[in-house]
């Protein structure tokens, strides 16, 4: 089959971990008799420097117009230190959200046997935790209205509004994910605190009945953070909305102990998303040192979730197991010799 996959790269270490997943895709491509056609377009601060927009008609237009976009990350701190800049890398990123209807955000959060050693937690706290952050991505305080300043500027507001509808297509996400794993879905929310909150956790209970073989648990986000650290292995698919999965997504992240090694996809209204959690990592841009393989996995996604290829993913992730297995790996993970970003992406697409 042929596929068109549109390419975002983005900022930072974007542009080389993204390259080094290309070759992956290629590889598959060639070793299972599928053409996939890559459309590179715009996105966050170097969209701002050529177009004056961080997220242009044209990258939307080839979002829209492919099977599945692919996306590395966004930032640079030279918007970073000035609060005042008028346009902003990450306007692209939450109008790319908006625009494409991506109100769903899968972060698994998994970790691999040779990295446990990395874990700022004990190696058998940590050991098999296997659990998946739904986070809704299009609403809630990212997008509320009204936001802004006071007119003489003393007074700042953001605003966080949920719909019923906006909880319940989310929650369905996270319903559906937990029925085809162990069945089990915690909703993290606030809502001892919270009106948004209390609306998420009546919409849920109203829900449970549609799924009777599901058991829901009810957690407060400050708990949960708590529990995250504590005991991670409890947790299974875990519901939430947009603010409260971007910070739990980040300390779930770093327990695995490769926090460059985890993906997501964001699904939705338009075409899916794929990219890795982590950030632009400004610091390592061009030099050809950052792990690629969140990025790599996170095409393994992309051959999952959005054109049906199981086979085709799984080859993708057991390649990257052996690379980490042999070593074949970049600094931040090596315990003797490292690779290059590029000697990465090479080595996994010879060995598939
Ligand atoms: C993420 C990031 C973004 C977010 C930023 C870059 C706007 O932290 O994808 O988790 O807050 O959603
Ligand atoms: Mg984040």
């Amino acid at each position: 089959m042929d596929y068109k996959i549109g390419v975002l790269p983005g900022d930072g270490i974007g542009p080389e971990i993204v390259e080094q997943a290309i070759k992956v895709l290629e590889a598959i491509g060639n070793k299972f008799g599928h053409r996939f056609e890559f459309t590179q377009g715009l996105v966050g601060a170097a969209a701002i420097d050529h177009a004056g927009n961080p997220f242009p008609d044209e990258s939307l237009r080839l979002c829209m117009d492919s099977d599945a976009v692919l996306f590395g990350a966004i930032g640079d701190p030279r918007f970073d230190n000035d609060p005042r800049a008028k346009v902003r890398p990450e306007q692209g990123l939450l109008a790319m959200r908006k625009e494409l209807g991506l109100y769903a955000n899968i972060r698994p959060v998994t970790t691999f046997r040779s990295l446990i050693h990395q874990s700022p937690l004990r190696a058998d706290l940590v050991e098999g935790t296997d659990f998946v952050v739904v986070r809704e991505l299009t609403g809630g305080i990212y997008f509320g209205e009204p936001r802004g300043r006071s007119e003489d500027q003393q007074k700042a507001y953001d605003t966080s509004v949920y719909t019923r509808e906006e909880i319940r297509r989310i929650a369905r996400v996270g319903f559906e994910y937990a029925a085809r794993r162990s069945k089990r879905l915690t909703v993290v929310d606030k809502a001892n605190v919270l009106a948004t909150s209390r609306l998420w956790r009546e919409t849920v209970q109203e829900m449970e009945p549609d799924y009777p073989d599901i058991t829901v648990e009810y957690m407060f986000v400050d708990n949960a953070a708590m529990q995250i650290i504590q005991w991670p292995k409890k947790f299974d698919v875990m519901v939430t909305e947009n603010m409260f999965g971007d910070i739990l997504s980040d300390e779930a992240s770093v327990i695995t102990g490769s926090l460059g090694l985890l993906p997501s996809a964001s699904i939705g209204i338009h075409t899916s998303v794929f990219e890795p959690i982590h950030g632009s990592y400004p610091q390592a841009a061009g030099k050809d040192v950052a792990n690629p393989l969140a990025t790599v996995l996170s095409a393994a996604m992309l051959l999952d979730v959005s054109l049906n290829l199981t086979g085709e993913a799984m080859a993708v992730r057991d390649v990257v197991d052996r690379s980490m297995d042999e070593g074949i790996v970049t600094e931040d993970i090596a315990a003797g010799k490292a690779y290059r970003t590029s000697q990465v992406g090479e080595w996994l697409a010879a060995n598939l």
